[in-house]
């Protein structure tokens, strides 16, 4: 029989010795195993007398307990160091600066566009955009603006320095002679159709859209046109660009419910108002008859502006159903369609909804006021997941 010491002496070395989980099941069945060394000892008790198997059993068991624990001590320490170890390369360097989070927001001006595209959008409006430098003939006559009409004189209109050159020229000529070059003689005839040179302009609204959108496409029409627009006008209240949403409806049975069905769903759903007080008031557009203009309900109280609540009114667009003419301008049969447009000031109803005092305030590109009124680049307005907040 080998020496039990000696055998002790190695098996617990060689525990001691496994550098691994695997090294050490190794140590393991090479001991304990069916064939292992301590297993082939105990086979040989067989052939001793009595008294001797009696103690070179209990000395087997007893380095066979031996083992046994000190391979499990060696397990816990190893799956102890791996931990160690692990823990040790995947720490967090607290001293590292915090990930940068997004600095960027997104503009009021921005935010109130979505929301208003997708109210109309749930209505079935569709999106339709043009250009900011417009004709003369769509910006104002196919839409029913007569030359003498206020909103054609200079200091409103940004002319385009060629067109202004025109302009000038038929101010001199045009006296006493309505046929002289200029202004005038553009307001009759499409660009392009009379020997005129053409007068461009930054659109002074979005209503050219309407015109653009009916020459391009037969009824029935449903659209919103979001876009910027340019007066020459500069204080408190006015900006020489600002943004507008013009809205046109062309079908064959469209009247004004529908006008007023559809412009108060729109408030209730922009302002999250469920009673919203809605006013129309008799107005006019040179492009619609009858017009109207809508304001809603709100209180002052305390210089505080409340929308839906007590007796003040605020205007927020214009509207009316499209005057005869312009469809015929428009090569629309106005025996057989009508429909209803509508303007708003996106400035106006953003400061309203958010309690932005001035308006000057939206074109400072002042990041400050940009991180208190901007939103965040994944608030996407939508109207079953939420308009703007
Ligand atoms: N274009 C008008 C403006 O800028 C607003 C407007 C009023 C548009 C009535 C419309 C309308 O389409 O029907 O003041």
């Amino acid at each position: 029989m080998t020496d039990l010491a000696d055998l002790k002496t190695e098996l617990l070395g060689a525990v001691e010795g496994a550098a691994d989980g695997a090294a050490l099941d190794a140590v393991r069945v090479e001991a304990l195993g069916k064939k292992g060394r301590i297993t082939a000892q105990m086979k040989t008790l067989g052939g001793l007398d009595a008294d001797a198997r009696r103690e070179a059993g209990q000395a087997l068991n007893a380095l066979k307990d031996e083992v046994a624990a000190a391979i499990e001590a060696r397990k816990a320490a190893l799956e102890e160091a791996d931990l160690e170890a692990r823990l040790a390369t995947e720490s967090v360097d607290v001293t590292l600066p915090v990930r940068p989070q997004p600095e960027g927001r997104i503009h009021p001006i921005s935010q109130t566009m979505e929301e208003v595209a997708a109210i109309f959008g749930e209505m079935g409006f569709t999106v339709v955009e043009g250009p900011d430098i417009e004709t003369d003939w769509h910006n104002f006559t196919a839409l029913n603006i007569p030359p003498e009409h206020p909103a054609r004189q200079m200091h409103d209109t940004f002319y385009m320095a060629d067109s202004a050159d025109q302009l000038e020229g038929a101010a001199g000529k045009a006296d006493g002679d309505d046929n002289a070059g200029g202004a005038h003689l553009h307001t009759g005839a499409m660009p392009g159709e009379g020997p005129e040179r053409v007068i461009k302009l930054l659109r002074t609204h979005t209503s050219p859209v309407q015109v653009r959108t009916m020459l391009a496409q037969e009824p029935p029409i449903r659209i919103l046109v979001p876009g910027r627009t340019y007066r020459c006008d500069s204080d408190m209240t006015h900006t020489p660009m600002f943004h507008q949403f013009e809205g046109l409806v062309i079908d064959e049975a469209t009247h004004m419910g529908h006008l007023k069905g559809c412009l108060i769903d729109f408030c209730k759903a922009y302002f999250e108002v469920e009673d919203v007080p809605v006013r129309f008031r008799p107005s006019h557009f040179p492009f619609t008859e009858p017009s109207a203009e809508v304001d809603i309900g709100c209180s002052r109280e305390g210089g505080e502006l409340k929308i839906g609540a007590g007796d003040d009114w605020l205007e927020i667009l214009g509207c009316g159903m499209v005057h005869p003419k312009v469809l015929e301008m428009c090569g629309v049969d106005p025996e057989r369609y009508q429909g209803f447009a509508f303007g708003m000031g996106c400035e106006r109803i953003a400061m309203l909804k958010y309690g932005i005092p001035d308006l000057r305030t939206f074109f400072d590109a002042d990041v400050r006021w940009l991180k208190h009124y901007g939103f965040l680049p994944l608030d996407v307005p939508s109207v079953t997941g939420g308009l703007g907040q």
